[in-house]
């Protein structure tokens, strides 16, 4: 069925938010000839204290948008969605679907000191995948974990040059460094937009992990072995789409970006 796919296709990309903007970053270096579609959630973000149910009804309906519009591929750039509902998008779709999970393996192998530390949302570290990822990995070295409450909030909301923002951060990072971590696992897509207040709390020796990049090679990997990658030269577009308010860019995710981003709110069925 892949075959009847066009590689001039554009590719699916959705987050709860723009917290996904840090793996399609990484995606557009590795691939920037290829259009993107990307969706971000925000009606109904934050998604890490919601029901995996709740996740995966949301999953559905944006995956459903970007089929709609044509997209070759899924990339589910959120760690909290793909924890709950990568196995049924799988399922139930016939183009490649590309998730992210938390760089627990890398970590282990490049930690000293044997304990590493995961930055996640509840949801993430709360799922059945998180916990069979652990056991397939845990061998090799101490694997703590530690729910960051509001982060994503912060980073939508644009605001991180604030001493709020630095305690807000600093209480969880202290946690794991205090317990013995000397490798920092970022497990949501948004943390990467806080890995300078991250570098700041932790000092310049901790290793921070971000699986960003590894999600672009395994998608080339994916479109390639498809036959899906596209063939003309030039840069991409990418579109933008929103379930929540699309002026809310402005005051938010766009300062932290540096540059203008227009999103178009999505049509009340897929809101
Ligand atoms: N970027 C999502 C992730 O990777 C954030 C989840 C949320 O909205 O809580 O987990």
């Amino acid at each position: 069925m892949m075959t009847d796919l066009d590689s001039n296709a554009p590719i699916g990309v959705f987050d709860s938010g723009w917290g996904g903007l840090s793996v399609l970053g990484h995606i557009q270096q590795h691939l920037p000839s290829e259009s993107y579609i990307y969706v971000a959630d925000t009606g109904h973000l934050p998604y890490g204290p919601k029901s995996p149910g709740y996740v995966i009804g949301r999953a559905e309906r944006i995956a459903a948008f970007l089929l709609e519009r044509g997209a070759k591929a899924l990339v589910v750039a959120c760690n909290t969605a793909t924890a709950a509902a990568i196995a049924v998008l799988r399922e139930s779709l016939t183009i490649p679907v590309i998730g992210i999970e938390p760089g627990v393996k890398p970590a282990l192998a490049q930690s000293h000191s044997g304990t590493v530390g995961v930055l996640a949302t509840e949801g993430t570290l709360g799922s059945e995948k998180f916990r069979r990822l652990i056991s397939q990995h845990g061998q090799l070295g101490r694997v703590i974990v530690q729910p960051c409450h509001g982060w994503v909030e912060l980073v939508e909301q644009g605001a991180l040059d604030t001493p709020q923002a630095y305690r807000l951060v600093a209480e969880p990072v202290g946690s794991l460094l205090s317990q013995g971590a000397d490798t920092l696992v970022l497990g949501c897509t948004h943390y990467p937009f806080l890995s300078s207040l991250i570098r700041q709390v932790a000092g310049p020796d901790v290793l921070i992990i971000d699986t960003g990049q590894a999600i672009a090679q395994e998608l080339h990997r994916r479109l390639s072995q498809a036959r899906l990658v596209r063939e003309s030269q030039g840069s991409g577009q990418v579109e933008y789409w929103v379930s929540g308010d699309p002026e809310a860019v402005k005051g938010a995710i766009q300062p932290l970006l540096g540059t203008p981003l227009l999103a178009r709110q999505l049509p009340p069925q897929w809101r």
